[in-house]
């Protein structure tokens, strides 16, 4: 068969691949070479096998037979996921729907028994197909990294496309930010994610030859159990410029609200383009807002629009912030993450941070605690012959109080949303002891409120 053929030679000349690997925040040491002396590969490149002839179960796994993917059968994913269940179905997206399986060295030796997601290609329901398919398998068979899903392997056969990742019990951000019932996620949670997808990006555009990821969207994040961050969904990645090309011009393709606009323009992909899709994601996580959400105002439908104007003013941010946080966060993190936020999001793409320079400004943020976690606190009411004789208000503090000079996002923030929920313990006294009641509650959530006001304006 030509095509073998074709591919086998290709494989001579690469010497199959071997996964790329890289555990650390630090950049990959990259080779010195002069002006004109071409980059040496350490990555096979996606673009020339794609465009090749259709590549047969055999090549595709010599071609990947240094990335220690495996190649599993379809009677041994159905089995996995006993019998594609309904009881093990995770969701759907454009590739297809995803199922909860298990896996382990029975299957293949050395495999380590271990939950897995599998995602099958709809080849007629779904926006993806086989190319797309290819590119998954094509990148995350050969990189890894501790901020990318990693994929254990793949089905290929007949009209059967597969790919088995490790399983991610929290599932993805889009979920977790805006179709949670579990409440909102915590600003440090919050920061962690971002800078996890920070690193996994900046992996890729550090890789040689560079990796764009072209679809960075909340729903492709995904998390585990302790929130750890990795990026799913390599199906629209595309090989980075390389040598002197500036850009790689493709089919503009991605998701509306996320994508950057000048690629949506001029079909001009750079790894700038992701760091403008990695802002969009950064404010969603400020703000708790989706994208694009039709359900709002017609001029906060579109959130960069909205909100990137007042990423760059410390005392308009409060407008911009979730109030689900319920003044939860660091202000000095706020505003750090808001200025990176608001230069990844510039309409110029030279303007753009470098996804290390995200990371670098990003970090810090994790270290920051200056604010006060409303934990637990007691209100103490004595009563005498039903009449309020005494309050007294212990809190419980477990972090140093802000700095003065970065209160105002608070400040502001409780004068807007003068109802956000504060969770109190409440203890009723009697001279003789504690009489309890939960009707005090909203009047003394209403007393609090307004000494506080008071306090604020200095009476
Ligand atoms: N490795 C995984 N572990 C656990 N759940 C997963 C995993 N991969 C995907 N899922 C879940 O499967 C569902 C569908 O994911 P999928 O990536 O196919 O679609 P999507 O991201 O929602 O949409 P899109 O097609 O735009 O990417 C999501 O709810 C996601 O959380
Ligand atoms: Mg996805």
């Amino acid at each position: 068969m030509a095509g073998a053929q074709n591919w086998r030679s290709y494989l001579c000349c690469v010497g199959g691949s071997a996964a790329v690997e890289d555990d650390d925040s630090t950049p990959r040491r990259r080779q010195v070479r002069g002006k004109d002396s071409p980059r040496s590969s350490s990555r096979m490149s996606f673009t020339s096998l794609s465009s090749s002839e259709m590549l047969s179960p055999e090549d595709l796994s010599l071609t990947l037979s240094g990335s220690n993917l495996h190649a599993f059968t379809y009677a041994e994913l159905r089995a996995a996921t006993a019998n594609f269940s309904r009881a093990n179905y995770l969701g759907c997206g454009g590739f297809g729907p995803v199922y909860r399986g298990a896996v382990d060295e029975a299957l293949r030796p050395g495999l380590r028994a271990q939950d897995v997601a599998i995602k099958y290609l709809d080849l007629e329901g779904g926006t993806q197909g086989h190319k797309e398919w290819l590119a998954e398998v094509f990148f995350l068979g050969q990189l890894r990294h501790k901020n990318l899903v990693k994929l254990i392997g793949y089905c290929y056969e007949a009209e059967h496309r597969m790919l088995v990742y490790e399983y991610m019990s929290f599932g993805s951000l889009e979920n977790h930010l805006f179709k949670s019932i579990n409440g909102a996620l915590p600003w440090m949670t919050r920061m962690k994610i971002a800078v996890g997808a920070a690193k996994g990006l900046a992996f890729l555009h550090d890789a040689d030859p560079p990796v764009i990821y072209r679809d960075f969207k909340a729903s492709n994040i995904l998390l585990d159990s302790d929130y750890n961050t990795k990026l799913s969904d390599f199906g629209l990645a595309k090989d980075g410029p390389q040598g002197d090309e500036t850009h790689v011009t493709t089919r503009v393709m991605g998701t509306h609200g996320y994508a950057a606009p000048e690629y949506i323009l001029t079909g001009h992909l750079t790894a700038k383009s992701d760091v403008y899709s990695f802002g969009v994601v950064l404010l969603e996580l400020l703000s708790g807002r989706q994208s694009v959400d039709r359900a709002r105002r017609p001029r906060e439908q579109n959130l960069v629009d909205w909100a990137r104007p007042y990423l760059k003013h410390p005392d308009r941010l409060y407008r911009v912030m979730d109030p689900a946080l319920e003044c939860q966060y660091s202000c000095r993190g706020a505003e750090v993450a808001a200025i990176v936020a608001y230069k990844c999001l510039s309409q110029n793409p030279k303007s753009r941070p470098t996804m290390r320079e995200v990371v670098k400004a990003l970090e810090p943020v994790l270290g920051m605690d200056d604010f006060f976690p409303a934990g637990p606190f007691v209100f103490t009411i004595s009563v005498e012959d039903d009449k309020v004789v005494g309050v007294k208000v212990e809190v419980e503090e477990k972090k140093p109080h802000r700095p003065q000079q970065h209160q105002s996002h608070q400040d502001r923030h409780r004068q807007k949303y003068p109802n956000s929920s504060i969770h109190a313990g409440i203890v009723l006294h009697s001279r003789d002891g504690m009489v309890g009641g939960d009707d005090y509650t909203g009047a003394i959530r209403r007393q609090r409120r307004a000494s506080s006001h008071r306090q604020e304006r200095g009476a």
